[in-house]
């Protein structure tokens, strides 16, 4: 056996001790955030044959069917981070409204969480990849007290962690805090997150583009324009290539680990954009940014300093590698 091998609790306790003001309190976090992934990748993978397939029948608050395994990654991570002593409330995209964890122990506690227990819903019948995205911040209102929702509508450049866990063709967990991006890998003979990609690094190059170009003709002109440039072959020759999983976590997966641009521009009835601000787009940001790439609502906004307005705001983002990131914003802004 590689005892090597650094497992995600293993590892959080060894940065504790590299930082010694730390209390901990993340590192317990990202624990009870690993455990109700572990929780989800067990259903994940006999959705096939546990009667879990398909849909619950409901309609969420953002107007789309409710999956079985929507509603089941909701509650695991709910109850989770409520038994947590780690954390003050949790926002989801499946509740309408924040949820305040009124116990002593969690008022007591200094961060908040913003959820989307289950991404690439759609993938699910079809054995392909899915996610779970978490997103961290410090509360503002004070310890001792139940927080409120001005907790959790904060600029993305503020959170303190944010991280996915891809259900793919392995699991991972990938975290972002202020200093570097982690990725572990789930080793199912431990049942542990073991570390297998340690500082992750967006790479500065990649000929790789990613949007669903199925909504072409909605697409505003700047942004037809750019995937006009990435399909035909540029000025040098370059020819580009495209991916489109429609799961925001695999999408972004991939663009850490091989680099590339992920777009998901506003179009047709999601004219402010169709990806969620506060579940998504900010983890993502973040995540994006901590392993050097850019991230962008529009050619001249970066997405981590909007402030949200309401907990379900949608937003177009596009991220990724720089030299990507730099071809389409010179094509936006022109
Ligand atoms: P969710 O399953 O949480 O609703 O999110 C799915 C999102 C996103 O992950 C993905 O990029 C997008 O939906 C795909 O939708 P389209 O196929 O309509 O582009
Ligand atoms: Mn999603
Ligand atoms: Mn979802």
């Amino acid at each position: 056996m590689n005892r090597k091998v650094m497992t995600l609790d293993e590892f959080t306790i060894q940065e504790l001790r590299n930082y010694p003001g730390a209390t901990g309190q993340l590192s317990g976090l990202l624990r009870d955030i690993g455990l109700a992934a572990k929780r989800v990748n067990v259903e994940v993978n006999k959705a096939g044959i546990a009667d879990i397939l398909g849909e619950a029948g409901k309609i969420n608050v953002q107007g789309e069917k409710v999956k079985k395994l929507d509603e089941f990654a909701n509650d695991q991570f709910i109850s989770s981070l409520r038994s947590s002593i780690y954390c003050c409330g949790v926002a989801s995209e499946e509740e309408e409204n924040f949820i305040a964890f009124d116990d002593e122990h969690s008022k007591n506690s200094k961060y908040v969480v913003l959820l989307d227990p289950l991404d690439g819903s759609g993938n699910i019948d079809v054995n392909v990849s899915i996610g779970t995205i978490f997103s961290v911040y410090r509360r503002l209102t004070p310890t001792g007290t139940v927080c409120e929702l001005e907790d959790f509508l904060q600029p993305g450049y503020v959170q303190i962690a944010a991280g996915y866990i891809i259900y793919g063709s392995s699991t991972m967990l990938v975290y972002a805090t202020r200093r570097s991006v982690q990725g572990f890998t789930l080793d199912p003979s431990i049942g542990e997150f073991c570390l297998s990609h340690p500082n992750l690094k967006c790479p500065g190059e990649s000929d790789i583009f990613s949007v669903n170009i199925g909504y072409y003709h909605l697409y505003e002109d700047k942004v037809r324009n750019a995937i006009d440039y990435f399909l035909a072959k540029d000025e040098h020759g370059k020819i580009y290539r495209h991916r489109f999983v429609g799961c925001m976590v695999a999408e972004v997966h991939r663009t850490l680990i091989q680099g590339g641009i992920f777009m998901y521009p506003a179009f047709g009835k999601y004219a402010g954009g169709r990806l969620r601000l506060c579940y998504e787009c900010n983890p993502m940001s973040f995540i994006m940014e901590k392993a050097g790439g850019l991230a962008m609502a529009t050619g001249r906004q970066r997405l981590l300093e909007l402030k949200p307005s309401k907990l379900h705001q949608r937003v177009p983002v596009f991220l990724g590698s720089r030299n990507m990131m730099d071809v389409w914003q010179r094509i936006v802004n022109s």
